[in-house]
């Protein structure tokens, strides 16, 4: 395992010179953050030794390398789900190559259903913390003390300086943030509504099928994280309707922008 991600940070190092301190991972609907990346270069993931290949209509699968607000950063448009088949460790196989390379910073976008009665489809969630309920954990087996710690600390697993300068930034921008709690489950089901109804009982305000894997390795790694869910339909009791792929990308393309704004502000002060 150490070898495998060594390869692969080897070849990037090869291919992108200066790392940046930045990763972003691009959730459904969102790849379109990839066109404010000036001076780009991309990397499909098929070329990137070791990489696993998306699959998943509305994810591209490349790496982009440029910048955004005049700082270099390094992009995944599309990601690996665990419902697409991919182990744990496959899922989170990049966040081990950025540590690899030493990236200090982990900014992570998705899609999600919202449970809180007070989100609307379009609103922006800074993830101030997450419930995992997927089945398998990423961590789960041999662990590398070169990695991280055996038993990592949660405590703060969505840094806050960096959720408080979202913050900031929103409110200066006038950008309406929601926050609240993301709960990761496997899909590819979207929820029935005791489920959703269920989500929220347990302390859930949205929930989706990323992100927390990759959040759970990034803190193994020592990375400061910072994730926002786009909500993109709703699960509250009395508003649920019925809800598609398709719904999800459009509404995730148009918050999009918003997102964006809040990211590109603070990669540049980072
Ligand atoms: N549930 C799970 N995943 C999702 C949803 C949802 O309602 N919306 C977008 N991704």
């Amino acid at each position: 395992m150490l070898e495998t991600i060594k390869q692969t940070a080897d070849y990037l190092k090869d291919r992108i010179g200066e790392i940046p301190n930045t990763a972003i991972i691009l959730g459904t609907g969102l790849g379109e953050l990839a066109n404010e990346i000036e001076d780009k270069t991309d990397i499909p993931y098929t070329e990137i030794p070791n990489f696993p290949v998306s699959t998943v209509e509305g994810h591209s699968g490349k790496l982009i390398i440029g910048t955004l607000g005049g700082k270099k950063v390094l992009a995944m448009q599309g990601r690996f789900h665990y419902y697409e088949g991919y182990t744990m460790k496959e899922v989170t196989f990049p966040i081990r190559v950025f540590q690899a390379l030493n990236i200090e910073y982990l900014f992570v976008s998705n899609a999600a259903g919202g449970m809180n009665s007070s989100f609307d489809v379009g609103d922006i969630m800074l993830i101030e913390d997450h419930i995992n309920l997927f089945p398998e954990h990423p961590l789960h087996g041999k662990n590398y003390k070169e990695l991280g710690t055996r038993f990592p600390d949660m405590s703060e697993a969505y840094n806050k300086e960096l959720r408080l300068k979202a913050m900031e930034v929103a409110n200066k921008k006038n950008i309406k943030l929601q926050h609240g709690v993301y709960i990761g489950l496997t899909g590819p089901t979207f929820e029935t509504p005791a489920e959703y109804n269920y989500l929220r009982i347990i302390g859930g305000d949205a929930v989706g099928m990323s992100t927390v894997p990759e959040v759970i390795v990034a803190n193994h790694a020592g990375m400061k994280v910072l994730a926002f869910s786009i909500i993109t339909d709703l699960g509250v009791i009395g508003k649920i309707v019925e809800v598609s792929h398709e719904e999800v990308q459009i509404a995730a393309k148009i918050a999009q922008p918003k997102m964006a704004e809040i990211m590109r502000t603070i990669v540049q002060e980072i």
